[in-house]
């Protein structure tokens, strides 16, 4: 065992060929004392080395379910700390790059939705009449806000059984950080547009009269995801036109326009699995992050089946592009030193409320 930790400025200058081999090797040494879940918008270089490759639910379910001592959890922040807040106490959750943050997430903090919280306690009793539904992409103190409050967190794939849950309990539901997935899912559960507000966090009240308040059923964070923003209602309109029998398929990220012209709507495991089977030959545009469209494409061309990128323009995660081969080489290569480096671990108090709304989620 080195004495101190490696520095991982000398890795910033290795080829990815060179991470590989050495990614490999370190797996190897480490056996099952570590295991690697990648999200799907992993780029490939780092997707390649994932024990477990999923969504955000699908990855939370590997994290409760794990034995390994390390957890490296390539994809961002949030998801690494749901890791560490769902598996034992003496697993340890890491992040390759602590910078790899979600930029939605960052759009809804503790003190903004603490005062939300009590405006709308102003209006109506907001713990007998409104259940707090936090999206999985989402700080861990957000998460802890709804396991104290009644509420629940959701990801992209339970998003309608999680509002289902919570309206049968209130009549409302706060539902943060992302305004979309709150809107495409209302939506989809008949719940009309105009029972829906928007709570701009930066204005006081939400940016809402009394009345609109009294009246909402979902109140909507002001919260989005710019990579999923860029995908626009003429970007199908003109796929439409040149291709008639192709098929759009579309993340619930995507605004409601969007969501409205695509045949499906789902997270990106559910995307994956209707292009996969679906009929050989046939053509897709999808509405998701870059890094998943580019595979698709790659590994269905032997199907014969075409798969298009949305936006004419390049549309990625970039905070999860952060994560990078020379990263996990550093991470791995210092577990195998016997050094935890880039460890992410949530405070107890944090951690137990968190738990409580994580739980009731995993439960359903
Ligand atoms: P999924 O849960 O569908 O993987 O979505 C996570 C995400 O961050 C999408 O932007
Ligand atoms: Fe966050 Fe958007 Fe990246 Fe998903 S794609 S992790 S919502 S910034």
């Amino acid at each position: 065992m080195s004495a101190t930790a490696l520095d991982l400025q000398p890795y910033a200058s290795l080829d990815d060929r060179d991470c590989d081999k050495r990614i490999i090797k370190a797996k190897q040494a480490l056996g099952n004392r570590v295991v690697i879940l990648g999200h799907h918008y992993q780029r490939d270089e780092v997707f390649k080395h994932a024990d477990y490759s999923g969504d955000s639910l699908k990855l939370s379910r590997e994290a409760a379910n794990s034995e390994a001592e390390y957890i490296v959890f390539c994809g961002v922040h949030f998801m690494a700390e749901v890791a560490d807040i769902i598996s034992r106490p003496d697993q340890i959750s890491i992040i390759p790059d602590l910078s790899a943050g979600c930029a939605m997430a960052d759009m809804a903090n503790l003190e903004q939705v603490e005062r939300a919280w009590a405006e709308l306690s102003s209006v109506l009793d907001a713990d007998e009449c409104i259940t707090p539904v936090t999206y999985i992409n989402s700080a861990a103190d957000l998460k802890s806000f709804c396991g104290s409050h009644g509420g629940i967190v959701c990801t992209s794939t339970n998003a309608q059984k999680i509002l289902d849950w919570s309206f049968s309990r209130r009549e409302k539901v706060l539902f943060f950080p992302d305004q979309h997935l709150g809107r495409n899912t209302g939506v989809k559960m008949g719940i009309p547009l105009e029972d829906m507000v928007i709570w701009d966090y930066d204005q006081p009240m939400g940016g809402l009269e009394t009345e609109q308040i009294r009246q909402a059923k979902m109140i909507l964070w002001k919260g989005f995801c710019s990579v999923h923003q860029m995908f626009k209602p003429e970007h199908i309109e003109n796929f439409k036109r040149e291709v008639p029998d192709g098929k759009v398929i579309s993340h619930p990220e995507a605004s409601y326009e969007v969501c409205q012209l695509s045949d499906y709507v789902g997270s990106t495991e559910y995307i994956i699995k209707t292009i996969t089977d679906s009929e050989p030959g046939s053509h897709w545009l999808v509405g998701t992050e870059l890094n998943l469209v580019n595979r698709l494409h790659q590994t269905l061309a032997k199907d014969n089946k075409t798969v298009q990128f949305m936006s004419p323009m390049v549309c990625m995660c970039s905070t999860m592009f952060r994560v990078d081969p020379q990263h996990l080489a550093w991470v791995l290569e210092n577990l195998v030193a016997g050094h935890v480096v880039n460890q992410v671990s949530v405070a107890e108090d944090v951690a137990n409320n968190a738990r409580t709304a994580l739980q009731r989620m995993l439960e359903i």
